[in-house]
């Protein structure tokens, strides 16, 4: 047998090239942690796969672009999904248009980011780990799809606050990923709003982002 190909080994899982039903695919296989006790490792793994399962349909059905599922084992910790192999993440993405200062690329990207995160709260779909990481570029001629991915943490709510955390959450990744670039977070706000544009959701993450601060200075 051959030593699968490796896509990402990360804290949380590993991500490699395997099949399913013959067809090439992405197995991504979730750790045990061994300092969790058995029970409640077990149900938290199983948690994590069934919100990437439930919320892929859901993207799905409000037409965001996200990996098809093919198929989750709750024993193996696996979810096989489709491979997107000339994709880069946006994170990737962003600091190879900084390298070839090709910055004008950014505000089509924020306005991709800022609607389709729009589009996820209005159809109270929480992301749960809003990273550039989690979203991905899959080039197609003179253009791309923006792709969003990794939903173990996602749920569904209409909770304004959850929403509000959701954009508090992707602002403080954008601020220590993309440290050179601050006004990345407010470009996406402007598109977000297009299409989620209540007042109550900014107003919440506004409120959240406040305590946050002053977590901070305390802290
Ligand atoms: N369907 C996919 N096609 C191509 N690359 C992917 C796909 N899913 C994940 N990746 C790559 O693997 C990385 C980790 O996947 P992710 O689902 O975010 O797991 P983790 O929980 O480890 O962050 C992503 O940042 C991306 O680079
Ligand atoms: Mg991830």
């Amino acid at each position: 047998m051959t030593t699968p190909q490796i896509i990402k080994q990360g804290a949380e899982a590993k991500l490699y090239i395997g099949k399913y039903n013959e067809k090439r695919c992405l197995v991504k296989e979730r750790f045990v942690k061994t300092y969790r006790l058995t029970e409640i490792d077990k149900t938290l793994t199983k948690a994590r796969i069934k919100a990437e399962q439930k919320t892929t349909k859901r993207c799905e059905n409000a037409g965001i672009l996200v990996p098809k599922v093919y198929n989750v084992d709750f024993n193996e910790r696996k979810v096989y999904m489709e491979y997107f192999d000339k994709a880069m993440t946006v994170k990737e993405f962003i600091v190879q248009v900084q390298k070839e200062k090709k910055l004008e690329e950014l505000d089509m990207l924020m306005k991709r980011i800022g609607e389709v995160i729009g589009k996820f709260h209005a159809n109270n779909i929480i992301h749960g780990d809003l990273t550039t990481s989690n979203m991905l570029i899959n080039p197609k001629e003179n253009d791309y799809d923006l792709i969003m991915i990794d939903f173990g943490l996602s749920s569904f709510s209409t909770s304004h606050e959850d929403k509000g955390v959701d954009l508090y959450v992707l602002e403080r990744a954008l601020l220590s990923t993309h440290s050179d670039l601050p006004d990345l977070f407010n470009s996406i706000l402007k598109h977000y709003k297009d299409i989620n544009p209540s007042t109550e959701t900014i107003r919440k993450f506004e409120e959240v982002r406040a305590r946050g601060r002053k977590r901070t200075m305390i802290g």
